[in-house]
């Protein structure tokens, strides 16, 4: 067993032991994937301002996300499929994130549903992640379920009415549970660990759908179930009705325009995402960490900003958190440690997250992450 000391060992783990098609499926932006690429290289160029002979003791990660405590300014991004990366995958990662102290988001493309990972979870309370279809009674019986598991935040996507292609995923003939093709067969007879897991459950489809609409039994290939189920009409109109139907904290995901996020401050939600979904829907949208400053001074001062995009170590979410953000979201990071490890994969992200995080900050002067602003980077870099 190697020594997993960042999140490229885990990422080279999971890229062994996960079948291609899911491993390919976390690990791919749209059409050239040069929005997913800028992602995390725009966070090299930004540089830190060392500081020395700052007294470092009784540090703090501890903050909020609208208004919950967090252990850290991290929460786990909603990311589709996520139990085909291990079984039981969404359940495994909300208890690792419960167990440090920071949100889970569960993705309505999840395999295990929301009442599965609230029971498995003792109740404790996640955030959920509401993607809009068209048949709406399903919506709104979706809000409803997502209020009796005790989630916290409901979290709406706003960029993914119509799909980005993701040449990969059309390529391996994407599908929950996967064809069993001759090359899949071959391909799953590889992973021995991630098949016996996967023997070892009932969870193999999308756990908030089938069963829950009518005529939706497995996916076909992503983008076709996409087109088909999705609603590309969603509008501000919808958000306001959402909004009213969910009744509690609200937070509006795939924000890249001054524009959009204005109109988000209008919907009277509670905080942003500044997100290009990971890279997977416009190929050329700027990166995150880029349009994250924009944004914060435009409505920083009316409206709770986050982002995600691009985040693969602590010393990453330090400068999102200096540029602005008070709350960040790590998709692929966490699935690259469920892929490997499971459970303790994740725990293992979220404890180099933090650790990275809380030495840099020292590095950088500070011993609070509230008190970390813009000082802490090297003007000219950002
Ligand atoms: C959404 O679920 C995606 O595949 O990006």
């Amino acid at each position: 067993m190697p020594v997993i000391t960042n999140i490229e060992d885990l990422r080279v783990l999971a890229q062994k032991r996960v079948p291609r098609m899911f491993y390919d499926y976390a690990d791919s932006g749209s059409w050239t994937e040069s929005t997913y690429r800028a992602n995390s290289a725009d966070f090299q160029s930004i540089k830190l301002r060392q500081r020395v002979a700052v007294n470092m003791e009784n540090r703090s990660t501890a903050s909020t996300m609208v208004g919950q405590p967090v252990a850290m300014p991290v929460a786990i991004a909603p990311t589709g499929l996520t139990g085909m990366q291990h079984a039981d995958g969404e359940i495994k990662a909300a208890k690792a994130a419960k167990k440090f102290g920071i949100p889970f988001t569960l993705s309505t493309m999840s395999i295990c549903s929301i009442e599965d990972v609230a029971q498995e979870t003792g109740n404790h309370p996640f955030w959920f992640q509401l993607y809009v279809m068209k048949d709406r009674d399903y919506i709104e019986r979706l809000i409803d379920r997502a209020k009796a598991a005790n989630c916290s935040a409901l979290v709406l996507t706003l960029d993914l009415q119509i799909i980005g292609q993701r040449h990969k995923d059309l390529k391996n003939g994407l599908s929950a549970p996967p064809k069993l093709t001759l090359a899949n067969i071959a391909n799953m007879m590889t992973k021995p660990r991630w098949g016996l897991g996967m023997l070892g459950t009932k969870r193999h489809g999308f756990g908030n759908i089938i069963g829950h609409v009518k005529g939706v039994e497995n996916m076909g290939s992503l983008s076709e179930w996409t087109a088909k189920q999705f609603d590309p009409g969603l509008n501000w109109g919808d958000v306001e009705w959402i909004k009213k139907r969910w009744g509690g904290k609200l937070i509006l995901k795939g924000i890249q325009d001054v524009e959009d996020a204005q109109l988000a401050v209008n919907s009277g939600a509670d905080a942003l995402i500044v997100s290009n979904h990971g890279g997977r829907q416009l190929d050329g949208a700027e990166s995150s960490i880029r349009a994250l400053p924009q944004i914060v001074a435009a409505v920083g001062k009316q409206i709770e900003v986050h982002m995600d995009g691009g985040i693969r170590s602590g010393q990453d979410v330090l400068k999102a958190r200096a540029l602005g953000a008070q709350g960040t979201y790590i998709g692929r990071a966490f699935l690259y440690g469920l892929g490997a490890m499971g459970e303790e994969g994740v725990d293992k992200v979220l404890e180099i997250i933090h650790k990275e995080l809380d030495l840099t900050m020292a590095f950088c002067g500070h011993t609070n992450i509230n008190t970390v602003d813009q000082g802490i980077l090297l003007p000219g870099t950002f």
